[in-house]
């Protein structure tokens, strides 16, 4: 089948018939209809996704792992990506025009890249030339628009992933003397301190007040612009949390993702991406016991998957992040049934002159990786 073949539909709502039938018929359905489909098809997922979601995956991976993909998935014409809206974004980017990319439900969005808006950041970036020349290089971390992608692009810059952080920086800071990183605050400080930056050379880019915060008199000595934004599954993770373990078992390591507010990642005792924490597991010694700060759907997939180690989530409360549930069977079932019929609907389409900018700011970071 051809992309160019098929009808290309608008957004619609989710069917009833979908949302009524019952979860062995939606589980026997998608199975059918992703072999009808056969190579013309490639299913991607991300490690937050259900488990009911997820079994169907043809690619299970972090955003890292899923953008390398997309940028060598050459064979299916249709990448149904379970995920959310900046990595089905990231996919369309990354693949050819003949292609199309197709987010179950659209309303699955990230309320990180939510936080940063492109006219807020060519507003703030005239304020940083002005107080900076031009010493500063732009980075954003993947959890953004094409849009903002686009902008680090043109201006030298490029994207990171919670892998690859560290090693952005590096090349960030062999070319220009300070850096510009957004849209999450959390992963920008926890990665320069980790990189030997003090917090007093790091100031915070307040996008609602157009303004920094807290600053006053020299920012020469400043190393790190990080705009104001945040995870809000990852925020809901304490220092609390962590005395608690601590004080109820001290045997369990406390492993956070580096979204985590800076004080919870340094009372933790281990801090690493969806990567490194799916490895840490993988290699963790038999009877070994972990309280895991991240989302909730992972960190129960991996108490399940290796029942010799004990793994439990660092809140009692789920953090679970709603806009990646938001994928579910139905809206699965939905697309690629609508896909069997020969019509594509759900496309994600990333303007080309925005797309050409995006890519590349993502090709400078594949190519570092
Ligand atoms: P990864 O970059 O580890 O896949 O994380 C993406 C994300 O949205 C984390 O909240
Ligand atoms: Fe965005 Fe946080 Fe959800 Fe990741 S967990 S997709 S950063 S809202």
């Amino acid at each position: 089948m051809n992309a160019f073949a098929i009808e290309q539909e608008e957004k619609k709502q989710l069917p009833a018939r979908y949302q009524k039938m019952a979860p062995e018929e939606l589980t026997s359905r998608i199975w059918q209809a992703k072999k009808a489909l056969g190579n013309d098809l490639v299913i991607m997922g991300h490690h937050y996704q259900r488990d009911d979601v997820i079994q169907f995956a043809d690619h299970r991976g972090d955003s890292l792992k899923l953008a390398q993909i997309a940028a060598a998935e050459r064979e299916a014409t249709y990448v149904v990506f379970c995920g959310v809206h900046f990595m089905a974004e990231t996919a369309d980017i990354l693949t050819t025009d003949e292609q199309a990319v197709v987010l179950p439900d659209l309303q699955a969005g990230c309320s990180m890249a939510d936080m940063a808006d492109i006219d807020d950041l060519e507003e703030a970036w005239e304020v940083i030339e002005r107080d900076f020349g031009e010493t500063v290089i732009p980075v954003t971390y993947v959890n953004s628009t094409a849009a903002i992608k686009a902008f680090v692009g043109r201006h030298g810059g490029l994207t990171c992933t919670s892998s690859n952080a560290e090693n952005v920086l590096q090349w960030c800071f062999e070319q220009k003397e300070r850096v510009l990183f957004l849209p999450d605050q959390h992963l920008g400080r926890n990665t320069a301190v980790k990189f030997g930056i003090p917090l007093e050379q790091m100031i915070v880019w307040n996008p609602l007040r157009g303004a920094y915060d807290d600053v006053s008199g020299d920012l020469t000595a400043t190393k790190v612009i990080l705009w104001k934004g945040h995870c809000s599954v990852h925020q809901t993770f304490t220092v609390d949390h962590i005395r608690q373990y601590r004080e109820r078992d001290p045997e369990f390591r406390i492993l956070v993702h580096p979204e985590c507010c800076y004080d919870v990642v340094q009372a933790a005792d281990d801090d690493g991406s969806t990567d490194y924490i799916i490895k840490q597991i993988q290699r963790a010694p038999a009877g070994s016991k972990w309280a895991i700060g991240t989302e909730v759907n992972l960190v129960q997939r991996l108490a399940h998957e290796h029942p010799d180690v004990t793994v439990r989530l660092l809140s009692q409360t789920m953090c679970s992040c709603l806009t990646m549930n938001r994928i579910d069977q139905p809206h699965l079932l939905w697309v690629l049934e609508s896909l069997l019929d020969g019509k594509v609907i759900n496309r994600i389409q990333v303007a080309d002159d925005v797309a050409r900018e995006a890519k590349t700011a993502l090709d400078r970071m594949l190519a570092l990786v």
